[in-house]
């Protein structure tokens, strides 16, 4: 596994988190970690919970301390700078508002704890509301507003000190799934237009493939790979990272043969070829993705009964009885209904859509 994988020393880095450390209570969560990210790049940190994104956030804002390691913005040591002068604004889950104050009060307080000129506090917050389309709301308590008008507030708020860099953390985990998709679009395009840095912080794999330029997909405290939501979906690096992002075709496997380039490697369900150079008697995992498995024979061809066809609206989702530690997942286009519980069909794709991985011991 790659510690601090697609993480080479960038001279156009505008965020620069080098070889950072932190425990709590003698419990490390993060080592040596490097993170580096480009002017007006949108960036996610997706993983599961415990993870270390929140920590990483913090460390960045300033909020946390880190152990070793510096943060350099702009090629400039903040490191030792606290958390009120870096200029960084935080989104966080819980929208942190002042439930007594108005829309407008609560945009308004970064502007006065940092001392802007009184006349200059109406403006920039009425830009900062219209921006994410709540200038209507101005003058009502945010007590009275929704949770998606709430948030829409804390990112008025966030982005009316003009930051250097914004930080969200699980912003829309509050929102249900129509809500959320809608913000999701909203505060891209928003952050776009404005050329704003910002870093994402999510552990909903969809979002984090929809809202940003590159994605670092973060485990136990280290980044697993951190590339573009197309090539983390094509070419995961581990096991870990195809599962995260995206369902999968999933079989336990040993290496029985090589040929050249390609290894034969036998599965419960039978022998699949894949490209790769593990050596025979390698414990391997064998990943497919569902949309690259057509229901007739393939390069690789595998027998399947039907446990589940479901159909989904634009895709109609196969699901094959499989040993519970596998997963037999073919997906088709529109939708299917001369598929059912109980048939047999064929599973098949290319050997160069096989992925392969060394199982853990
Ligand atoms: N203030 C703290 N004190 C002790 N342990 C902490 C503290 N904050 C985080 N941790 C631990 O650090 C690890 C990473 O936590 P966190 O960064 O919150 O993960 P995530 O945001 O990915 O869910 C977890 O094991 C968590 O229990
Ligand atoms: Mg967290």
């Amino acid at each position: 596994m790659q510690g601090s994988a697609g993480t080479e020393p960038d001279k156009r880095a505008y965020l620069d988190v080098v070889g950072v450390g932190k425990a709590f209570k003698g419990t490390t969560v993060m080592s040596d970690m490097d993170f580096r990210v480009a002017r007006g790049e949108l960036v996610s940190l997706l993983g599961p919970s415990g993870c270390g994104k929140t920590t990483l956030l913090r460390i960045i804002a300033g909020l946390t301390s880190a152990d070793a390691g510096d943060i350099l913005l702009d090629g400039r040591a903040i490191t030792r700078v606290p958390a009120h002068r870096r200029n960084i604004s935080v989104v966080f889950q819980s929208y942190a508002l002042f439930p007594h104050l108005t829309v407008a009060e609560n945009v308004a307080f970064g502007l006065r704890a940092r001392s802007v000129p009184k006349g200059d506090i109406a403006p920039k917050v009425s830009e900062a509301l219209q921006l994410v389309r709540m200038r209507d709301f101005a003058d009502r308590p945010v007590a009275a507003l929704s949770g998606g008008q709430q948030q829409r507030v804390a990112v008025a708020r966030a982005l009316v000190v003009d930051p250097v860099l914004l930080l969200l953390d699980e912003p829309f985990s509050a929102l249900d799934r129509k809500l959320r998709e809608t913000m999701q679009v909203e505060l891209k395009s928003l952050l776009r237009d404005r050329g704003m840095t910002a870093i994402f912080v999510t552990h909903d794999q969809e979002e984090a493939m929809g809202v940003s330029d590159r994605i670092a997909v973060m485990n136990s405290g280290q980044i697993e790979q951190f590339a573009t939501p197309s090539e983390l979906y094509a070419r995961p690096r581990s096991s870990f990272v195809m599962d995260f992002v995206g369902l999968s075709t999933r079989m336990r496997g040993r290496v029985s043969k090589t040929d050249g380039p390609v290894m034969q490697i036998d599965t419960a369900n039978g022998m699949v070829l894949a490209q790769g150079d593990y050596g025979v008697g390698t414990e391997v995992t064998v990943g497919v993705r569902p949309e690259l498995i057509t229901p007739v024979a393939g390069e690789n061809t595998i027998k399947v009964t039907l446990a589940d066809a479901m159909v989904l609206g634009a895709k109609t989702q196969l699901h094959g009885a499989s040993h519970p530690e596998d997963r037999l997942l073919c997906e088709v286009p529109g939708i299917q209904t001369n598929l059912t519980r109980g048939q047999d069909v064929t599973f098949g794709w290319s050997v160069k859509d096989t992925l392969v991985y060394e199982a853990p011991r």
